[in-house]
């Protein structure tokens, strides 16, 4: 059929980028430029008793290397039962061997290979403490009668729940059976059935390759409640009619995106709503969006965090970074693409105003952080990615982005956007290699417009370029005017102009009144907007982190309940450090996060530790 030359030529070109990517990620064991996993088929047991994931993986690969003869993977905490390979359709013990373990990176095992083998079979455990998982009680649930589990891949954690090769680099397909007590719902980052019944036993199948950081599993009461054609969602009986009003507008973004940047291929887009300890805002996990409940604000008013999830089944599902610093390429363009939908389903006003929020966030980290790490592309050798997380692949990228656009126009943009996500669909790139193709599909076309030199500063240089077009808002320039006159004097809190302010205005008030505010001030707009007792979890929060830097006493109680009750980091990490910039401070966080530990995922736990070693 092929002429060898044909095979050769297509060897090259499907197999060679991705082993050129693989063999740079520092964050991974494996070897798929020798050897390289295609496909896994799971079947797992989830032990709620003894809080373990329990059964096996075959993984299918390739020899990229004709000679290679071991086969390197992932693992951290995972007990090895026994590893088999299968060599001309007989299965037969492997030797294999756990190398030493790294705290943040976990240990490798690598299989001896047979000539002829062309599958592993790994049977393993995972830990009760792996970093990928969170077993609940059912006191942690909002049903409080059954258990929950859910799994967070991103970005070095699949590895602490299967052995695999753990790189943005491969991509794999898979099969999977879930074994979970009857009566509950398993759920994956693959073919969903609704109408599946709870007797025990689900079956998956994911046919488009994905990045092992997209692998995900949650098992839970869960019921479904569709919101359109393609969208609905998953929930515990108790907030799925909330979530779903919520969230309805989720199809109709999913519309919008599709008109922009071409057809969605992943099939359904579902979300599943964890519960509050879950310790990211949202995850883009495949077909099923894992979000937090503390968006479910009753009006609609936090559902960017949708659009941002559903943004990555373009920038970052089907266009993948190769490697952990590369995250920008996922976290920016979709921090952009969360703008424009946001533009598209709620007008220029709300996405403008989210724009300087973002970007205000932005400033405040980059003021905190070292230099280095504010570089787009930082070095993370030897470091943890959930450690040097921040504002900067997302906001900063974003900026980036939106500058490529406004030098280009938007039309313009737009295409080479689509183009982009057609080209480099199912795979994984590179800073380089996006560098590489901006020249190719945007610089040169550009007539000078935009130059590879600008491209490079944003990427390589830290901070913020002169001439980043930073966003501004008319609707924050005027709740901007109401706190001047109110810190003025020349207003009472009561008097001033706020009816129509929304959440996104409100977020922007209290994120920018100063410092060193009294007391009496504190109590006049805790009294006048109830500020401690609002239920709109980003609200609550910049009120929080007011209260704490004042020491206002009145919002004790709710600083502890709220960091009891979430478990979310981006929610729960300033009020952390907050409280601990005073001695009294400090002692009453060491007594709340003694009780709020329990509660928090095993990433959580290591941010808000690492604040108090500090
Ligand atoms: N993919 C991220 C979450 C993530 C990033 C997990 C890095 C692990 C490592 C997700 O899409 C995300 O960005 N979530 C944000 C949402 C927000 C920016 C709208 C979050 O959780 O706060
Ligand atoms: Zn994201």
């Amino acid at each position: 059929m092929f002429t060898t030359l044909t095979r050769w030529l297509l060897a090259c070109v499907l197999v060679l980028p991705l082993a050129a990517n693989a063999a740079r990620d520092q964050h991974s064991y494996s070897n798929p430029d020798q050897v390289l996993v295609t496909h896994l088929t799971l079947d797992l047991t989830a032990d709620f008793d003894a809080q373990r994931l329990r059964g096996s993986v075959v993984l299918d690969f390739k020899r990229v290397a004709p000679e290679a003869a071991e086969l390197v993977l992932d693992t951290r905490d995972l007990t090895i039962e026994a590893v088999q390979q299968r060599v001309a359709g007989i299965w037969k013990n492997a030797a294999f061997e756990v190398g030493k373990s790294s705290p943040d990176f976990g240990a490798s095992l690598t299989v001896q290979l047979a000539t002829e083998a062309d599958q592993v079979k790994v049977v393993y455990e995972s830990d009760p403490g792996a970093s990928g998982l969170q077993w609940l009680e059912p006191a942690q649930t909002a049903g409080k009668k059954h258990p929950f589990l859910y799994s967070q891949a991103q970005a070095i954690h699949a590895r602490s729940f299967v052995p695999l090769q753990d790189t943005p680099a491969v991509r794999i397909t898979y099969d999977a059976t879930l074994r979970v007590p009857k009566g509950l719902r398993a759920v994956m980052s693959a073919s969903n059935d609704p109408t599946a019944p709870k007797d025990g036993v689900f079956n998956f199948n994911m046919p488009q390759p994905i990045p092992s950081y997209l692998l995900a599993l949650a098992v839970g009461d869960l019921d479904f409640q569709p919101m359109g054609e393609r969208t609905g969602v998953y929930a515990e009986p108790a907030i799925l009619e909330r979530a779903a009003w919520e969230f309805a507008d989720t199809e109709s973004m999913l519309e919008e995106v599709e008109k922009l940047y071409g057809a969605y291929t992943w099939d359904r887009y579902d979300l599943l709503i964890l519960p509050p300890s879950f310790p990211w805002g949202g995850m883009e996990n495949p077909r099923l969006s894992f979000i937090t409940p503390t968006v479910i604000a009753g009006d609609r008013s936090l559902v960017s965090l949708i659009a941002h999830e559903l943004a990555h089944s373009w920038s970052g599902n089907t266009v993948t970074n190769a490697t952990w610093p590369d995250i920008w390429l996922n976290e920016g363009f979709t921090t952009y693409l969360t703008y424009r939908i946001m533009e598209l389903v709620y007008g220029e006003r709300r996405a403008d105003m989210e724009r300087v929020l973002g970007y205000q966030d932005l400033e405040a980290d980059i003021a905190s952080m070292p230099a280095p790490d504010t570089r787009l592309l930082p070095d993370l050798t030897g470091r943890d990615p959930d450690a040097a997380f921040s504002d900067v692949p997302y906001e900063k990228g974003a900026l980036f982005v939106t500058e490529m656009e406004h030098r280009v126009g938007r039309e313009a943009f737009d295409e080479f956007l689509r183009n982009y996500f057609q080209d480099f669909a199912f795979q994984s790139l590179t800073t380089d290699q996006f560098l590489a193709y901006a020249d190719q599909h945007l610089v040169k076309p550009s007539g000078g417009k935009i130059t590879m030199k600008r491209l490079r500063q944003w990427i390589f240089e830290p901070g913020i370029p002169e001439g980043a077009p930073v966003p501004s808002s008319d609707a924050f320039d005027r709740v901007a005017a109401e706190a001047k006159a109110w810190l003025a004097g020349e207003k009472s809190a009561e008097a001033l102009n706020t009816e129509s302010w929304t959440v996104d205005q409100w977020r922007f008030f209290l994120n920018n009144l100063p410092r060193g505010l009294s007391e009496q001030q504190l109590a006049e707009l805790d009294a006048a907007f109830g500020l401690t007792a609002s239920s709109n979890a980003e609200i609550a929060h910049s009120w929080l982190l007011i209260a704490i830097r004042h020491s206002y006493a009145p919002a004790w109680p709710r600083v502890d309940s709220y960091l009891v009750e979430i478990g979310r980091r981006k929610l729960i990490v300033p009020l952390y450090q907050a409280l601990l910039e005073s001695e009294s401070g400090r002692q009453r966080a060491t007594a709340i996060y003694e009780r709020a530990a329990p509660g928090y995922q095993v990433v959580a736990r290591n941010t808000v530790e690492a604040l108090f070693d500090n």
